[in-house]
């Protein structure tokens, strides 16, 4: 196989900013089909991007268009049924993340994809940020020494003010940005300390007039090697931010995705002015664009669906993986059940298949 055909479930913001004009520029890719049940709006999309068939149902597409793998991009609560029947049918996913709303469901679907040797791949493209990357190269080489804290956030101003104006989907489920945000923190901390977060304690509120959602969540957490840490998602903020701290016994690690910073033993005032002086720099660069009004896919995009391309083409791996979104909700399932009880509880993962 030198050539996909890709159909797209959804159509609508991740697909039409990202997706699909990321999917287009690749000469190996044909954009076969999109399915969306807002038949017109889908069309006049389809239409702009030469996408011949639209469908209203998903399952006519699979059955109908000759595919090789799907896109999913529909709200989270439909993601576990629309990628289930299309590894039924045999097509590789590219799933958005989370995969799913349930740990056990998305275990079945790694073990349906394993059984018939189909790649599954998860839309954790933040963890692909370059300097997200070289800060989990760091803690990799030790360079940090024995890692004791890690340290996390991840606040923008939520669906409704952000970049998602019309879906209502998001205030549907009581646990808001937890599904929302707190999926890529927990993705970005797990990867970039290669280790597992083992136990969870979480604290909410909801702040929305009307809507009973946890709109801001902060917890604190252990992992399997030891070290102890905070994660903090919230929606309503004025600010659109994230970063990540990681600290040990050896030097620190301050990165965000406009740069990384190592610090070891003392840091004097020299070297804080020229780390300002960079930081400025990168944020200048990473704004003329938009200023600009570039609306170029953020590169991440490109690196997650160029993977997956990749590896449905040469029958190789993702770069976020099936596993790596189940892992997630495993940590999600936790601090759920800890927002719920009050309490300090334990993560629980499934056996590695
Ligand atoms: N990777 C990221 O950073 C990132 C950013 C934004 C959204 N997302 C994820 O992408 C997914 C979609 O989010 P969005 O912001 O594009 O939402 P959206 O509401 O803008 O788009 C969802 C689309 O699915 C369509 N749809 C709903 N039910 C359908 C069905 N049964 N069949 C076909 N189409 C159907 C809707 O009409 C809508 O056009 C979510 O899982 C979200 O978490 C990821």
């Amino acid at each position: 196989m030198n050539k996909i055909n890709i159909g797209i479930v959804g159509l609508g913001t991740i697909a039409k900013e990202m997706h699909v004009p990321t999917l287009s520029t690749f000469k190996d890719v044909v954009i076969k089909s999109a399915a969306e049940v807002d038949v017109k709006r889908g069309r006049e999309f389809a239409k702009k991007w030469n996408i011949v068939g639209v469908y209203e149902d998903y399952n006519k597409m699979y059955d109908n268009s000759d595919l090789d793998a799907v896109f999913i991009c529909l709200p989270n609560f439909l993601h576990y049924e629309a990628v289930k029947k299309a590894l039924d049918r045999d097509l590789h996913v590219f799933c958005e993340k989370p995969m799913g709303l349930r740990a056990d469901e998305a275990f079945d679907l790694i073990k349906i994809a394993k059984k018939k040797d189909l790649v599954l791949a998860v839309g954790y493209n933040r963890r692909l940020e370059k300097k997200y990357e070289e800060a989990a190269n760091i803690v990799k080489s030790l360079k940090l020494g024995t890692v004791l804290q890690a340290h996390g956030i991840l606040v923008n101003p939520g669906p409704y003010a952000g970049w998602i104006p019309s879906s209502d989907w998001f205030f549907k489920d009581k646990y808001g940005v937890l599904y929302d945000s707190a999926p890529h923190l927990i993705d970005i901390m797990m990867h970039i300390l290669s280790d597992q977060i083992t136990e969870v304690s979480a604290s909410g509120i909801s702040t929305m007039h009307g809507l009973n959602v946890f709109d801001n969540i902060a917890g604190v957490f252990k992992t399997e090697r030891g070290a102890v840490g905070t994660f903090n998602v919230g929606w309503k903020m004025a600010a659109n931010y994230d970063s990540i701290q990681v600290h040990g016994t050896g030097g620190s690690v301050f990165a965000n995705p406009f740069e990384v910073e190592v610090r070891h033993g003392s840091y004097g005032s020299l070297e804080r002015v020229a780390d300002h002086v960079k930081l400025a720099k990168n944020i200048i660069g990473s704004q003329v664009g938009r200023m600009s009004g570039d609306k170029r896919p953020n590169e991440t995009y490109f690196r997650g669906d160029r993977a997956f391309v990749d590896a449905v083409l040469n029958n190789g791996n993702p770069l976020v993986s099936g596993e790596d979104g189940l892992g997630v909700l495993e940590v999600l399932e936790a601090v759920k059940e800890s927002l719920e009880k009050g309490e300090s509880v334990k993560v629980e993962y499934r056996e590695k298949l």
